[in-house]
Parts: structure tokens; sequence; C-alpha cells
């Protein structure tokens, strides 16, 4: 025999919700709900800017992937121009050739700074944060004017709009007024503000022990557990 068809209210899914029907005739579609337990993608935006310490960028980077974050990046044309510099490393400007300069990683998506429809221009697209590192005098100003002209601008006022971490690991000494008005105006929108100052009462004794303390205090200020540096017990 025939099961009878439910006249009755169905019943959804649960996590999912029904809509449609009244709205001209169109047909009805379903809406799934996101987990809310954070099972999505872990995904971080990081920004390497032209600043001196583009090791801390790189570092940043190998980090996050290692601990199986998915890392946009997006490096500068002052960056490129540090990295030649500082490490002997042409980063090429197209996505594959810079991925490929980062050693390629899994879960490394690298961005064009121009491609402003990027997915990270959108605060529809859900990342833990972003970090700047290191940032330069000229990117720390731009952010806090909230001009985003470029990937960097425009990922960054999305990730402060949407309330995420924004972590600026500024590098320039002395600091002028201007330097520290455009912190304090972007520590005033939610930003942190992380100088690259590492401490040394960890007794390093290799420049990556130094970079090691800066990545390290940038991960714990994106939420992120990590075990590059023992906890200080006093
Ligand atoms: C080798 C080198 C080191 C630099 N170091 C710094 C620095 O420590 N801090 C800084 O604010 N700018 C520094 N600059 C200058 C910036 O790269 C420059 O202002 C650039 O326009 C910044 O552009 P960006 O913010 O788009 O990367 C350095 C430049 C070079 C070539």
């Amino acid at each position: 025999m025939k099961k009878p068809r439910s006249v009755g209210r169905r019943r959804s899914a649960p996590g999912t919700a029904r809509s449609g029907g009244a709205l001209g005739g169109r047909p009805r579609k379903r809406l799934t709900t996101a987990p809310a337990d954070g099972a999505g993608p872990r995904r971080v935006v990081v920004a390497i800017t032209g600043a001196s310490g583009f090791t801390y960028g790189q570092r940043a980077v190998a980090a996050l992937a290692a601990a199986g974050v998915e890392v946009h990046l997006l490096v500068s044309e002052g960056a490129r121009q540090v990295a030649l510099r500082e490490a002997g490393l042409r980063v090429p400007r197209d996505a594959a050739g810079m991925a490929r300069a980062f050693g390629s990683p899994p879960g490394l998506v690298a961005h064009d700074l121009l491609d402003l429809g990027a997915s990270i221009a959108s605060g529809g697209f859900r990342a833990l944060g972003m970090a700047v590192v290191p940032c330069s005098g000229g990117t720390l100003g731009r952010l806090a004017a909230g001009s985003s002209e470029d990937l960097v601008g425009r990922a960054a006022e999305v990730t402060l709009k949407e309330k995420r971490p924004l972590v600026i690991v500024l590098r320039e000494t002395p600091l002028s007024l201007i330097h520290l008005e455009n912190m304090t105006r972007l520590a005033r929108a939610g930003a942190t503000i992380l100088p690259a100052a590492p401490g040394f009462y960890h007794r390093p004794t290799r420049v990556e022990h130094l970079v090691d303390f800066i990545v390290a205090r940038l991960l714990a200020a994106l939420g992120l557990e990590t075990s590059m540096l023992p906890e200080w017990t006093g």
C-alpha cells in the first residue's frame, strides 16, 4: 500500500531554515546555517610590507602554515625591495611566483596587491584575523587613514569593521608624533599594536630566537596556540 503524502508542515533539518514562496512565486531556497563551533577553515591574512625585518613575515607565514592555518599572503612593493636587500630573495608580483618564493607550503594562497575583488577584500570571507608583519610607517599611515587603495588597505579595513584581530608589527625607530598618533588611532579602532621589539629574558643566542619571540606573540594576539616559546612562569 502506498504511504499517504504528508500535507502538514515539514520539519526542517537541524541547522537549516526554509524561506521563499511568498515573494513573487520564486522557488524556495534552502538556507544552511554555518556551524557555530568554528569548524570551518582557519584562515589568517598576512601582509608583509616594506619595513626592515622581512624575516618576521617569512617566519610568520611558515609558523601559521605549520599550524595548519590557511595563509592569505600579500607582499607590498616596499617589501619586495626589502626582501631583495635583506634576504637576496626576488619575490615576483604574480600570485603563483609569490607563493613559490615562500616555498609553497600547504594552505598558502598568495594574492595580487591590486586584485580588489579577491576573497579577502570582503567581510563575507571568514578569517580569524590579519597580521601586518613587518609594518612600515607608510602602511601604518594608510591603514590609520582608512585608505584602501590596494588589497593590504582593503583587507585591513575589512578586518577592523568585522571586529576581527588586526595585529600591526611596526618596525621603525625612533617614532615621530605622526607614527604615535597613527598607532593610537588604529588601537582605538581595535587593532593590536605589537612593535617589533623582542625581549631578551629568554636569553636568545641567535637571530631566529628574536624573530620567534615576535612571531609567537603575533600568533597569540591572533588567538592561536603556539609552542614556539615556552610560557614565562617567572
Ligand atoms: C632596505 C629598506 C629598509 C627599510 N626599512 C624600513 C623600516 O624599518 N621602517 C619603515 O617604516 N620603512 C622602511 N623602509 C621604507 C619603506 O620600504 C618605504 O617607505 C615604502 O614606501 C613602504 O611602502 P609599503 O608600506 O607599501 O611597503 C625601508 C626601505 C628599504 C629599501
